[in-house]
């Protein structure tokens, strides 16, 4: 199956780095009949600067978060159109930063995901446990639960379209990995989450990332898991060099 391997910049990056970067993932992926999918996710500004670095190469556009409302007076939000008019092929909802930090709830995670899915973004779904439900054994029943209801009256085709990403939040920016062990292991209780709302095959269709601390080094075992489908990438994503190579250890 292909692998998934997306970019998450955060607040960071330049048009110089978007131009560095399209170049390091043209040259790897021109390689090769291309087994991997790549998206990047800058800050929007560099939406377009980004589509045109790109040209058409395989390459997707990604967003880190989108507004609920259509438009209006919503000053410094990005919505869902605008998103469209710059050909934003997936987006990001409830990164664990938004979480935490910008108070995004389960269900304006689940309002996130099907507006993105009824503009034909494919909703990024993150998902993920902190250090302290680990520890007390709730690590699988929060996860559940945040999917549970962000996935809440989707149709069988738009479960499709969707992507969750697993990122325990002990995890991301802290260089802590999950073990392979941990994250398939939370892949599989996502996998099975899945298939209480879509046929078995279609839950093994859906992809499942994992993110937290992915670098060049530990991501060609992760992905070699059977139930990791691709990364979500933070801090190595800011890398052309290291970005490359977990693209290389997908293909
Ligand atoms: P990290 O971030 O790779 O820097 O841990 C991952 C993420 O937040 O998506």
């Amino acid at each position: 199956m292909t692998k998934l391997i997306i970019g998450n910049w955060k607040m960071n990056g330049s048009q110089a780095l978007v131009a560095s970067m399209v170049e390091s993932i043209k040259s790897v992926i021109n390689q090769t009949s291309s087994s991997v999918q790549v998206v990047v996710c800058p800050p929007f500004p560099y939406l377009g600067v980004l589509k045109q670095a790109i040209g058409d190469a395989n390459i997707g556009i990604g967003a880190q978060n989108v507004h609920t409302q259509l438009s209006g007076a919503f000053t410094g939000e990005i919505s869902v159109g605008i998103l469209k008019d710059w050909q934003t092929t997936h987006c990001l909802v409830g990164h664990s930063e938004r979480r935490s930090l910008f108070g995004e709830t389960d269900q304006l995670v689940q309002e996130k995901t099907k507006l993105l899915l009824d503009h034909e973004i494919k909703p990024v779904i993150c998902v993920g446990e902190t250090l302290e439900q680990r520890e007390s054994g709730q690590h699988e029943s929060t996860v559940t639960q945040q999917l549970k209801v962000a996935l809440k009256g989707l149709s069988s085709s738009e479960l499709e379209r969707s992507v969750v990403a697993y990122e325990p939040v002990w995890a991301i920016g802290t260089g802590k990995t999950a073990s392979e062990e941990q994250a398939n292991q939370m892949h599989i209780v996502i996998r099975k989450t899945l298939e209480e709302h879509a046929t078995p095959d279609l839950a093994k269709s859906v992809m499942i990332l994992y993110g937290g601390s992915v670098n060049a080094k530990n991501a060609g075992s992760l992905l070699q898991q059977s139930d990791i489908d691709g990364c979500l990438v933070g801090g190595a994503s800011l890398k052309p060099e290291d970005f490359s190579q977990i693209i290389q250890a997908g293909l």
